[in-house]
């Protein structure tokens, strides 16, 4: 047994209970649900019309989003284009929309490139590490319109492998492991990129002319920022001749949606603990808010460090890979409550299987009851229908009261859930159009 360790518990525990948590403001809830509510008699006619439940793709809601994040950082910069991270979400009428608005699309496996050839993408970026020969294949297969970013040393000498044999160039970029990611499946580490490109430049048919990194769940630019700066002194001291070769840099996707993340209290480590201290779930009745930054700050903070420290020594191409900003509110869910159990306790037509994990256990989503709206809530737990105690919808609802037949809306559910979708015990609901 570490001892050591068991001597830090008590200064440990002191430390995540003296963390200060922002509670999410009930006025900044109900600012959120009164669009919701004005639109309450469309989202009512599709259950009228398709049943329940329901996934509602909301097209008006992709394009805005899609035009602002462009605008955003295309006034800032000389040379930007963006793709669309498809494991945000996969449905074609997603790709196919941001298709018409400019965008490329990221994938990260064959399944999903496969999709974006047959969506019509001529401008798709392929990263992701353990690419296999067939998925490298089909990229050689359509070099026309791929970019491969290459993950490793290994993956390097396969593809030079395969394009050899088929004297077909491919266009490349490489990955960079973040230098303070704690992530090492991802790419390779700076300090041997010299090495990496060195090596590439002896292989005839790979075209390496780019540099990728991606860090996650970014709610100001802090990290994107202090890996461009590690790049930028990484490549400073190349011979001219090589930076030259530096066409594009893609710095992946991660900005948080300006509404910031709204948590319940029990999925923070303070919330964690004071359940099992208090063995109660009240824990799961509390929010708390974590502010993000608007993207417009993202990108005045990006370019000006991507200037500085990566344009001032040649110009090249930035790319963006956004996924969740994109889609976030592309998608809606709609459910029917079947069953009152308790005054407290209802269950609806869908489960958890809808939108793959137990989302609901941690992020706080307020349901909203479009069949009794009040912008008022009511606590009542709304759990599926699965035989699982983890199906879990929320535990309350906006509205004057929850009875048999009430439709419910689980807005913004477009990023990780839809393409996280499984067949368990229920189906899966279908995809409906919201009219414009
Ligand atoms: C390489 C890469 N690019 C882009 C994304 C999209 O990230 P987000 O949806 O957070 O913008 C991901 C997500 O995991 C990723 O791994």
């Amino acid at each position: 047994m570490n001892t050591d360790l068991h001597d830090d518990i008590p200064a440990q525990v002191e430390q995540i209970l003296n963390e200060t948590t922002k509670p999410l403001p009930e006025s900044t809830i109900r600012a959120y649900l009164e669009g919701f509510v004005d639109r309450r008699l469309d989202f009512l006619s599709l259950v009228t019309e398709h049943g329940s439940p329901l996934y509602v793709f909301d097209e008006a809601a992709l394009r805005e989003r899609a035009r602002t994040f462009h605008r955003a950082f295309e006034r800032l910069l000389p040379r930007v284009s963006c793709y669309f991270a498809m494991k945000s979400n996969n449905h074609p009428l997603v790709s196919g929309t941001l298709l018409t608005e400019n965008f490329g699309l990221d994938v990260s496996s064959g399944v999903e490139l496969q999709a974006a050839l047959a969506a019509g993408a001529d401008k798709i970026i392929f990263s992701g590490p353990g690419k296999t020969l067939p998925e490298l294949s089909l990229a050689v297969e359509n070099a026309g319109r791929v970019t491969v970013l290459i993950d490793s040393f290994g993956e390097l000498e396969r593809l030079a492998e395969l394009v050899r044999s088929r004297s077909t160039r491919i266009r490349a970029g490489v990955r960079i492991t973040p230098p303070s990611s704690e992530w090492r499946k991802f790419g390779i580490p700076l300090y041997r990129l010299c090495q990496f490109w060195q090596r590439a430049g002896q292989l005839e048919f790979v075209n390496l002319c780019g540099l990728q990194f991606h860090t996650s769940w970014n709610h100001g630019p802090a990290a994107q920022i202090a890996t461009i700066k590690a790049i930028g002194r990484e490549i400073q001291p190349w011979p001219r001749s090589m930076r030259s070769q530096i066409e594009f840099l893609d710095i992946g996707g991660g900005f948080w949606p300006d509404q910031g993340e709204w948590l319940l209290n029990a999925a923070t480590p303070k919330g964690r603990l004071l359940s099992i201290l208090n063995g109660t779930d009240e824990q799961n009745r509390q929010r708390t808010f974590i502010a993000a930054e608007p993207i417009e700050v993202f990108a005045e903070q990006l370019a000006r460090c991507l200037s500085e420290h990566i344009l001032s020594t040649g110009a090249c191409e930035i790319c963006l890979e956004p996924g969740r900003w994109i889609c976030n509110n592309a998608m809606h869910l709609l459910l029917t409550v079947v069953d009152k159990k308790e005054d407290d306790l209802v269950i609806v037509d869908a489960g958890i299987n809808a939108v793959g994990w137990e989302r609901f256990e941690s992020d706080y989503v307020p349901l909203v009851n479009l069949s009794r709206p009040a912008i008022k809530e009511i606590p009542c737990q709304v759990l599926g229908s699965l035989c699982t105690p983890h199906d879990v919808w929320g535990q309350a609802c906006w509205g004057e009261n929850v009875l048999p037949g009430d439709v419910l809306l689980v807005p913004d559910q477009g990023a990780y859930t839809y393409s996280l979708r499984q067949e368990f015990i229920k189906s899966v609901p279908s995809v409906v159009s919201l009219e414009p």
